[in-house]
């Protein structure tokens, strides 16, 4: 039987009628741009996220950028990120004239090291950019103690939803950090039918700052303070993305649920290493993934057998082409090259059902010969 690594057609079949509904008052509305959906779903974000604000936008890169640009980071600036992540990550520092230094990551969650961030700043860095990578929340309140005043922007794309304790408190992703961004892109947990993603705040002056930025940086129609970009949130998707807001929390479920029954499957394979999830967080489980030695074998075995998986990711950034002014040299961030060697991620959607699940379990421990 063959497994796909995500079925969206799965999950539209089980709330089409709401979907259609929704698309439908947005036709019959002819209201495009903005408008009401956009702002339920901007105030349904916010208190989802424990945030004061949330500014719908064009995408979760845009949402970085515009990030940036609100914090006034630019030409001359540098920001402190990790290579082990999406591309959007640091081509949004390049793209706002700044430049990205990257830092190793920590090999049990993937996400930035706190202390290899902190050794990364100089008199020039103007933000660091964690990633909640795979759907867990990266230690935020650890780099704000490490770095104390340093604003941070947290690159929550995958994660929205995901739980972290601090002190007792149960935090959202995108929070604690000074700006947190979404992703809205049709392979998040929560995604819409096209582009979009969101930004979030605590910060009323950042929060106004970020909505005239998202229009070409206009307080009223016509009138520019600065130069911003077009990057609104469709009103389409966010009709869309409203309608499926509420399953949210029952879809990140059924993804932990998938994730328990295969740390249980490959439990006793020790080739395997199932991921790690700190013991602060709730995930939300974006990606399965695991490490695996022999992993190009392995992806290609289960691709022969019509079974869905994605290496997330194959070339961490500092090596990338586009990046090599940056200077950096193969073996600088070790952490992050090891686990491009050897990560693969399966299939965990929430429709996942359990026979396709086995099918996938067998697979893979048949490939270690289990
Ligand atoms: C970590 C991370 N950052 C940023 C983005 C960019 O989001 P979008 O594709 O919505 O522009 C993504 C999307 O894949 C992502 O995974």
């Amino acid at each position: 039987m063959p497994v796909p690594l995500l079925d969206l057609k799965a999950q539209h079949a089980t709330i089409k009628d709401d979907v259609v509904r929704a698309l439908m008052q947005v036709v019959d509305d002819q209201l495009f741009i903005l408008g009401k959906p956009v702002q339920a779903l901007e105030a349904a974000v916010a208190k989802l996220s424990h945030t004061k604000h949330a500014i719908g936008c064009a995408s979760g890169t845009d949402a970085l950028l515009i990030a940036i640009k609100a914090l006034d980071i630019g030409k001359g600036d540098e920001v402190v990120t990790t290579p082990f992540t999406f591309f959007a990550t640091a081509g949004t520092i390049h793209n706002a004239g700044a430049t990205p230094v990257f830092a190793d990551i920590e090999p049990d969650t993937f996400n930035l090291s706190v202390a290899a961030a902190k050794a990364a700043v100089t008199k020039k860095t103007k933000a660091v950019i964690p990633v909640d990578l795979f759907g867990q929340i990266a230690p935020i309140e650890e780099y704000m103690a490490a770095m104390p005043g340093m604003p941070i922007i947290e690159d929550a794309a995958q994660s929205i939803g995901a739980k972290r304790r601090i002190k007792g408190q149960t935090t959202m992703a995108g929070q604690c950090a000074t700006i947190g961004t979404f992703s809205f892109f049709p392979s998040k947990n929560l995604g819409g039918y096209g582009d979009g993603g969101m930004v979030v705040t605590q910060d009323d002056k950042l929060a106004d700052r970020l909505f005239k930025l998202r229009t070409h940086g206009a307080t009223t129609t016509y009138y520019h303070d600065e130069v911003g970009f077009n990057s609104r949130l469709d009103a389409l998707q966010a009709a869309v993305l409203l309608a499926k807001l509420p399953h949210l929390p029952v879809w990140s479920q059924a993804r932990r649920a998938h994730a328990a029954i295969y740390d249980q499957a490959f439990a006793d394979v020790p080739e395997i290493r199932t991921p790690v999830v700190a013991k602060e967080n709730e995930t939300i489980v974006n990606q399965y993934t695991i490490r695996v030695p022999r992993r190009d074998e392995l992806q290609a075995a289960l691709k022969a057998k019509g079974i869905g998986c994605a290496v997330y990711y194959p070339l961490p950034l500092h090596l990338q082409k586009c990046f090599a002014y940056l200077g950096c040299k193969p073996g600088q961030f070790p952490e992050s090259e090891r686990a491009a060697k050897e990560v693969i991620s399966l299939p965990v959607y929430p429709e996942l059902t359990r026979a396709q699940q086995d099918e996938v379990i067998a697979a893979v421990r048949g490939f270690f010969g289990r």
